[in-house]
């Protein structure tokens, strides 16, 4: 059982990585299903708890920049004995803004929020609790490049 959780900018490419890279043995869970609920953040953490609890893996799909904002997941990933996994999209702000641009209705968000991720975004590291960690790097003809994440990398400390 696999707990995996995306961290990048809006416009990254998580939701479509998603979709391309696993398949329907994984649960899906995602603030941007929740907006009208009172409280999304707690709303997603019993979503995940129950998907644990049927002994389910689960993608979160959140830009989940901060340590805060993963370490609550983690804790949940672990106290289910999951293997957490963690997914660093490599924060590139121009291409993020490009490709959010493209994007229509409730889908695009506000330039703004992007930068305002990409000021809170923390890089990873295995200490955070993360099993494995790896790197991802959208293409522009929809592919994705993986790797294995290096947390003494340069990149994404700038973008
Ligand atoms: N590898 C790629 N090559 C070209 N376009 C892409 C690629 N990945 C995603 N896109 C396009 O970029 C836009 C943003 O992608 P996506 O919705 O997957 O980002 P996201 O990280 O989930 O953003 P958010 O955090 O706002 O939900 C979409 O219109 C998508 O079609
Ligand atoms: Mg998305």
């Amino acid at each position: 059982m696999e707990l995996v959780i995306f961290i990048g900018l809006q416009g990254s490419g998580k939701s479509t990585f998603y979709q391309k890279h696993f398949g329907e043995d994984y649960a899906y869970v995602s603030k941007d299903l929740l907006q009208n609920n009172r409280r999304p953040a707690r709303r997603q953490l019993q979503l995940i708890e129950e998907e644990l609890q049927a002994n389910r893996s689960v993608v979160v799909d959140n830009t989940n920049p901060t340590l805060e904002d993963r370490a609550v997941l983690i804790q949940l990933g672990q106290q289910y004995g999951a293997t957490v996994i963690g997914y660093y999209f490599v924060p590139e702000v121009k291409k993020s803004l490009e490709r959010n641009q493209l994007r229509v209705g409730k889908e695009r968000v506000p330039n703004i929020a992007i930068f305002a991720t990409a000021k809170r975004l923390v890089r990873p590291i295995y200490a955070e609790g993360f099993a494995q960690l790896f790197s991802v790097q959208a293409c522009d003809d929809f592919t994705f490049e993986i790797s294995e994440w290096q947390e003494h990398d340069t990149r994404g400390s700038s973008g």
